[in-house]
């Protein structure tokens, strides 16, 4: 019996902070405002176009896991990145961030689900050990959103950030691990939140005009309704599959986009918010970097133990939804 367990994790943060009160003078909006609405105090925006890549933000979060883990990079099998925000059109993040990883012989992809990207690649990864023998994998959420954002919208762009986590996934006949995962998308809803432009949207080939600018978009206040609903289902949907109730839950890492759909699916599961892990006020939405830097963070700060059910839930573009529930394993001090 092949069963996937998570033996590391790391994340990467660009160093420039901006806060509420700097974007005061950005776009007509206000601290207040900011964390009334949402929770956010601050988010990292990467500026150092050298060193803040979406391949090198990956590939540091990627180290640090493996470091955890006591992996040379050369062991990886798979790299399975979760992005929407590559670096460019092609080839993908996962395979700039094998280069950076200096990795020659590894299957290298991405997976694109807006903010759930981390929880499909998940999915995708422990499908990869399971079923075609594969022994380790990276899992990687990294996103760069400041660098589609409008900053003079200011709907979207107090609400998002950058960065980048990462987990090792192993096969191991061990008991535990990943017991579940679950994806869903419901294409028909796509247009609550999109890139304006995509390159093949308006050809600039074809009416000789410059590439326009390649804006995010978004519908937040219908967006906040499926969120809830569409997190509480899956949410459930992991416990059902994994023969588990809430009361076996010890954390549950939520998509960090915002504290008050967090407490409103707090509200409808009938969990204690005390069991949810919040780092949103930090960091803001980072998409599908967001659950792998809060876990990393969870672990980090001794918050997750060997033997506890560590459950993930994710909301984003597409839309898409998602959930996974570990079995923690994860030893620190390998
Ligand atoms: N500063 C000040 N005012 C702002 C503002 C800002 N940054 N952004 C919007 N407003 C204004 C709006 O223009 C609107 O003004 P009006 O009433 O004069 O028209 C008012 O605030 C209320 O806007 P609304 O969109 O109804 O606010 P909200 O309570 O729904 O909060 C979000 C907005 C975006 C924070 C919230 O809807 C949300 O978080 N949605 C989900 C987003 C999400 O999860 N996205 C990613 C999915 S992964």
């Amino acid at each position: 019996m092949i069963n996937v367990h998570l033996t590391g994790t790391g994340c990467c943060l660009p160093e420039h902070v901006l806060t509420n009160h700097d974007l005061e003078s950005i776009v007509d909006t206000s601290d207040e405002w900011i964390r009334r609405r949402t929770g956010i105090c601050e988010r990292r925006i990467a500026r150092d176009i050298e060193n803040e890549t979406t391949a090198r933000l990956g590939a540091r979060a990627a180290l640090k896991a493996l470091a955890m883990a006591g992996v040379q990079p050369k062991e990886i099998d798979t790299i399975v990145v979760g992005t929407v925000t590559a670096d460019r059109q092609f080839p993908s993040a996962a395979c700039m961030i094998q280069k950076e990883l200096q990795i020659t012989d590894a299957a290298a992809y991405d997976v694109s689900a807006g903010c759930s990207g981390f929880i499909f690649a998940l999915e995708t990864a422990s499908n990869a050990i399971r079923v075609n023998g594969v022994r380790n994998v990276l899992v990687i959420g990294v996103e760069r959103l400041s660098s589609i954002l409008n900053w003079q919208d200011r709907n979207t762009c107090v609400l998002l950030g950058d960065g980048a986590g990462a987990i090792l996934l192993q096969a191991e006949s061990a008991p535990g691990g990943v017991l579940t995962t679950n994806i869903r998308s419901d294409g028909g809803r796509w247009d609550l939140l999109y890139a304006e432009y995509g390159p093949s949207s308006e050809p600039p080939i074809a009416n000789m005009a410059p590439a326009k600018p390649f804006f995010l978009k978004m519908e937040g206040n219908r967006l906040f309704k499926h969120a809830v609903n569409c997190l509480s289902k899956i949410a459930i949907m992991a416990l059902e599959k994994s023969g588990l109730t809430l009361d076996d839950i010890s954390i549950v890492i939520p998509h960090q986009a915002n504290m008050r759909i967090i407490r409103a699916v707090a509200d409808k599961l009938q969990i204690d918010m005390q069991r949810f892990y919040v780092n949103l006020e930090k960091y803001g939405n980072t998409s599908s970097a967001s659950i792998p830097i809060a876990l990393d963070e969870a672990n980090r700060n001794g918050l997750i133990q060997p033997g506890d059910n560590v459950l993930l839930i994710s909301f984003g573009a597409g839309l898409t939804w998602g959930s996974a529930l570990i079995k923690w394993t994860c030893q620190q001090d390998k």
